[in-house]
Parts: C-alpha cells; structure tokens; sequence
C-alpha cells in the first residue's frame, strides 16, 4: 500500500535524538533548530521525559475518560503554577486543531453566534471549524466553509472592534504570535482592545497558543506579554507533549461546563499526562522560560547581522527572519551541506527559528556561521 502523498519531504531519515541533536539512518548529526514545527520543547530524549512516559507505560498507558485520572487534575495544577493562570479550568484534547475546533464549538454555545472574526496569515488547523477560520483557499474544502469569518491585518484595530460591536459575533481567534504566517507579533494594543470589545459584546477571545505558548516566548504564554489581557479560552499543543501527541484548552472560570458538552476518546490518557507532567517539570526546574527570553534576545541580536538579512521579527526562541529572496534553496542546502533543520513559513523569504528552548548561545553561533557559509554558496 502507498501513503497518501500530500508532504514534500526532506531525505534524511532520523533514527535517534538527544538534545538538539538527531541522528540520521547514515549515522550522520543533524542540529535541530526547528523542533519539528516546534513541538520539541525540552529537547529530545530528555531523561526526565523517557523516565516519566518508561514508568507510565510500565503502569497503565490507556483508560477512557469514564475513570479517576487525577494526572489530568496534577496537569491541570502544573499548568496553573508556571503560567500563573489560576481561574481557569483544562479540557485535554490530542491536537491543536482539536484545541481549537472545541474552543470555537464553546463559543457558539456560549452566546449562540456563528460568525468568527481572525486574522490574515492566521493558522488554526485543518478541523472543520479551525480550517474555516484559517485564510489559506486551498486548504478550506466546500463542506468545512459552513459559517460566516471576517479577515482583518493585526494592525486593524478600529476595524476589528467595529466588527465586535455590531454584536453578532461568537469569536475572535487570535495566535499569541502568528507562526505559519511568518512570525508576526500581535500589538498589545489589539490585544488589549479586542478584549475590552469582547467583554462589552460577551464576544468570546480565543488565543491559539498552539505555537507560540508553554514558554517558547519568554512568558508561558505570548499573550501574557501584553498587560491585563484575560482571554475566556487559551488553546495549546505543540510543546505540550514535547512530540506526545497532547492538546489542552484553559477555559475560564466563567464558562460552565455541563455534562457531555465537549469530549473525547483519546484527549488526557495516563501515557499523554506523563509527558505533560515531566515537560513542565523540566520547564519549570531548568527555568526555560528565562532561558527562552536570554537567548532569544542573543538570537535576534546575532540574526540581525547575518548576510542578506533584511528583518528578525519574534520573542523569545519563536523568531522569523526574512531576505529579500525565496529561502527555498537556503534550506535546502541547510539541511543537506551544514545538518541544520530550520522551518519555513507561508511567506517564501521568511525562515522561522523554533528550537527546543533548552537552547545555547553555542548552538546559535554554530546556526549563524552555516547561515553565513550556506549563504556565501548562494551567490557563489
Ligand atoms: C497556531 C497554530 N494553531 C493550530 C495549529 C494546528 O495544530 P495541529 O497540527 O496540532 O492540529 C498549528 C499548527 O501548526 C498552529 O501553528
């Protein structure tokens, strides 16, 4: 049987990793500046992390949501401790589409609206609700286009409120920083105004913090940069699981639940919870989110100064750095002359920089002299 061919793939086969390393079929050491589209939040193998899911497996890897799980409600206390966010409440998913699909589906529960305000170069996923929301025509199939969505530019902020005030709107869905777009950083001010209109107009806010949370940006969450924002639902995956395939909703404490009103099969298992468990952990004992700020900042710092570089955009280790030429070819010969797995965006001269956040100041002097070599063949 054939895969269903939909990714255009690299030819390099990992077989192991630890840290920011990965190691291919060949045995040779790629670094990993990417992540794997960010969802490797400690580094690979981190021991912590194989102790925690070896000892859980060990135990009892799966039982439904019809039982006593109380690794759901120690997530669920974790979470609150390095975020800070104590009156909300977490529903487990398995994905950040997932996160995303449930959050919008308790919007439209809550006020009993359909129309979603979102941004330009937004990403929310490929589920029904969360493709519609996502401004990409090619990925929105005829049956996922079912309710009314209004694009605005992040620097929009009057015509975003206006569109809150006339009052029949269900949602805003906002990324704490836009990944896939490119890296692009919300202002505070949007923020800051967006939730003043929602609260006015019991419009729900919605922060897809699917990429740019779990410390990447320096804070647990991006949003948290911008002062007095309280969003009624944060939606996170990625560096959740640090590569287990976990998704969460913080719903706040406004919101009640009512039984039967959201679910899954998978969504919180014992296995899911472990990697949770031991991710925060590491994200809190080795202060990765401190980590995440001081080296981002030497990262932008020493981005700035690569050859052809015309803008670094980001926070923390979620950075975008743009040319003035498609980066398609740099990548390529990234990867295959220097190692170095790094990510590209939906815009064609924007590479984005997503590293596990137990990153260096060594490994991004090692990234800046292969950009500059790699680079120098360019125009060679
Ligand atoms: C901001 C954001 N939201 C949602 C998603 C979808 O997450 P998943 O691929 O886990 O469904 C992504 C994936 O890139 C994302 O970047």
């Amino acid at each position: 049987m054939k895969l269903f061919d939909v990714y255009p793939l690299y030819n390099v086969e990992p077989v192991s990793a630890l840290g920011f390393e990965i190691i291919d079929s060949k045995g040779d050491t790629y670094f990993d500046f990417y992540g794997g589209h960010a969802v490797i939040s400690i580094g690979h193998s981190h021991p912590k992390y194989i102790k925690s899911l070896t000892d859980q497996l060990n135990r009892i890897a799966f039982y439904s949501n019809s039982v006593l799980n109380p690794m759901q409600n120690e997530v669920a206390q974790r979470i609150a401790d390095v975020s800070g966010l104590n009156n909300y409440q977490l529903f487990f998913v398995n994905s950040g589409a997932e996160a995303n699909e449930n959050a919008l589906k308790l919007a439209s529960f809550h006020n009993g609206r359909k129309k979603v305000i979102a941004f330009k170069k937004a990403f929310h996923g490929r589920t029904s609700a969360a493709v519609n929301v996502t401004p990409d025509a090619k990925i929105v199939a005829p049956i996922n286009a079912t309710f009314e969505k209004v694009f605005f530019d992040l620097t929009d902020i009057e015509g975003v409120c206006e569109e809150i005030f006339q009052g029949d709107v269900a949602a805003v869905i906002i990324e704490g920083i836009q990944g896939v777009g490119g890296v692009h950083v919300p202002s505070a001010e949007l923020l800051q105004k967006i939730q003043k209109a929602c609260t006015l107009t019991d419009t729900v806010l919605i922060l897809d913090e699917v990429q740019s949370g779990y410390g990447r940006s320096g804070k647990f969450f991006a949003f948290q940069h911008a002062e007095g924002v309280e969003p009624d639902v944060v939606t996170m995956a990625k560096g959740m699981g640090n590569g287990f395939p976990v998704g969460g909703l913080l719903i706040h404490e406004k919101f009640a639940p009512r039984m039967g009103m959201l679910g899954t099969t998978f969504g919180g298992n014992q296995l899911a919870c472990a990697a949770c468990i031991s991710v925060l952990d590491v994200i809190k004992s080795e202060n990765l989110m401190h980590n995440a700020q001081v080296i981002g900042d030497y990262a932008m710092a020493e981005l700035k100064k690569v050859h052809g570089v015309k803008e670094v955009r980001g926070m923390g280790l979620m950075i975008g750095f743009s040319f003035d030429f498609p980066i398609a070819e740099l990548r390529k010969r990234l990867v295959y002359n220097e190692h170095i797995f790094i990510g590209s965006s939906s815009e064609p001269n924007t590479i984005r920089f997503l590293p596990p956040l137990t990153i260096g100041k060594k490994e991004i002097d090692i990234l800046v002299a292969a950009l500059n070599r790699a680079i120098a063949t360019l125009f060679s």
